[in-house]
């Protein structure tokens, strides 16, 4: 099994009992997925509840249904906003997913209770005694650290020393311990690394749920990111035929999860798989620095199914600086007022991380290369918002100045309206076969995998099958934990 759902019964019922003590209580899949069918003790709850507070009852907010509001929200519809074509500059739509209404800000936080939820279930986590590990490069150690607070466990957090300072300041509010490993964003080798030392060093006192190899990652993407998106067509009245493209940039390979998904809902659809063009690991097996947080990380991660990825677009750092800097600036926002963006969509701005931009970018190109009508629909996501960045904007300012007129008029036509179409490469099978063959190097090679579980991987059709199907399993799992925490026993 990918995922592990074998069975402690002591640490499970040490698991039980803390969370009694506490008064947590754990959301299954059903739950994320309709927010709607949770108990109205805890809506009650969360309508007193702030959406970043450390209080367990915020388990529940783990869902993209959030009510968009700091405070006191409800449950709605899935957050997402529309690119306006006076931005996107295509005729095609581009619908994408608003991960600023997690608690914490970031979609990971998902991804991270998939990992941790299984775990304290089956008692393969020991809540009390251990210690989770979060290695990361962007807000996946964020989630972690946090729902690790929410579940009062102690959390390590690991990321790359680079990164920006308010990630930095807010992990140190709620993570145990904070570990910056050298160098950027791309710099997973080193994060690596720090694993192996801590497990040599603290052994079974620490668990590491690494996202790069957890399919439990993986699992949460495919079954929440996916339906949401599914639910958001829906909602708009979009016919299935419409559903053109999937674009997602690739940190850990979990978001692009919810393609699998999408692709059994549209059979039609293009997965496309984002990177920095900087960091060209899928495009060209390239390396390099880049400053696109949260992505590209000089491998293929584990968990990505890259038999069906279609597509690989490799998307300019500079770009993304750019548009982010023109979408936080009050020149760069007057300047797209003037090119006919609506107020609405102008205090939409703020939703976009530097990724989500990025991811944005690659829907463009996406477009342009297949020469998309306005009928088509592509989707993609906004992982986290502007306020993740507050200092890079700082810093950008600090060597360029305040973005004036003359910048946002650059800007748009070069980094908006300029988006072409190079720098992307329709996979045949051959290339993909390519992207995932790189897998040894850092899989089996370094860490430990087979030579028979990465062929798995590549020829036995049951492989990524049989994830989803462990979906229902871990919901029976997690009743049957919550259901002793309220007996009492
Ligand atoms: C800001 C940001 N964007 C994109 C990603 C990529 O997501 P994934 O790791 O699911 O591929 C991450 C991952 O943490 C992230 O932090």
């Amino acid at each position: 099994m990918l995922i592990n759902l074998e069975v402690n019964d002591k640490i499970r019922q040490k698991n039980i009992k803390r969370c009694r003590e506490k008064g947590i209580l754990l959301p299954t899949f059903k739950e994320m997925l309709n927010p709607s069918t949770v108990s109205d003790d805890i809506k009650d709850k969360l309508s007193k509840t702030g959406l970043w507070d450390v209080d367990p009852v915020n388990l529940y907010r783990i869902t993209w249904h959030n009510e968009p509001k700091a405070k006191d929200g409800k449950f709605g519809d899935v957050n997402f906003i529309e690119v306006p074509r006076e931005i996107s500059g295509v005729k095609a739509r581009i619908i994408a997913l608003a991960g600023k209404w997690f608690p914490c800000g970031v979609h990971k936080v998902g991804a991270t209770y998939a990992c941790l939820a299984p775990a304290l279930v089956t008692g393969n986590f020991d809540s009390v005694d251990q210690q989770a590990v979060w290695p990361s490069t962007g807000n996946y150690c964020r989630g972690g650290a946090y729902n690790s607070a929410l579940l009062g466990c102690s959390s390590i957090a690991i990321l790359p020393e680079e990164m920006s300072q308010e990630r930095f300041n807010w992990l140190k509010t709620v993570a145990g311990e904070v570990i910056a490993t050298p160098g950027c964003e791309s710099n997973v080798k080193e994060i690596f690394d720090k694993c192996h030392e801590l497990d040599a060093e603290r052994g079974s006192h620490i668990v590491i749920f690494n996202q790069f190899e957890q399919f439990e990652n993986y699992l949460w993407h495919y079954e929440c990111t996916g339906q949401a998106m599914i639910d958001v067509c829906h909602k708009l009245g979009i016919k299935d035929e419409d559903v053109k493209a999937y674009v997602s940039a690739t940190g850990s390979g979990g978001t692009l999860a919810a393609g699998d998904h999408l692709k059994k809902e549209y059979p039609g659809i293009k997965v496309v798989a984002a990177e920095a063009l900087q960091c060209p690991t899928l495009l060209r097996n390239g390396f390099g620095g880049h400053r696109i947080e949260g992505i590209g990380d000089k491998h293929v991660p584990w968990i990505h199914n890259v038999r069906n990825t279609d597509m690989v677009v490799a998307i300019d750092d500079e770009d993304c600086m750019d548009v982010y800097r023109m979408f936080n600036e009050p020149e760069g926002k007057k300047y797209l007022a003037e090119k006919g963006v609506s107020q609405s969509d102008i205090d939409n701005l703020e939703s976009y991380g530097i990724s989500g931009v990025g991811n944005v970018l690659g829907a463009m190109k996406v477009a342009k290369y297949y020469e998309m009508d306005e009928d088509a629909v592509i989707l993609t996501v906004l992982t986290d918002s502007s306020e993740m960045y507050t200092s890079r904007l700082k810093e950008l300012e600090d060597q360029m100045g305040v973005c004036d007129r003359d910048d946002s008029i650059r800007i748009y036509y070069k980094a908006l309206m300029g988006q072409n179409i190079a720098n992307m490469a329709e996979l045949n099978y051959y290339d993909r076969l390519r992207i995932h063959n790189l897998k040894y190097y850092t899989w089996v090679e370094q860490q430990g995998k087979t030579y028979e579980e990465i062929n798995r991987q590549w020829y036995d059709k049951t492989y990524w099958e049989e994830l989803p199907k462990t979906t229902a399993k871990i919901d029976e799992l997690i009743e049957a934990f919550n259901t002793e925490i309220k007996s009492g026993k």
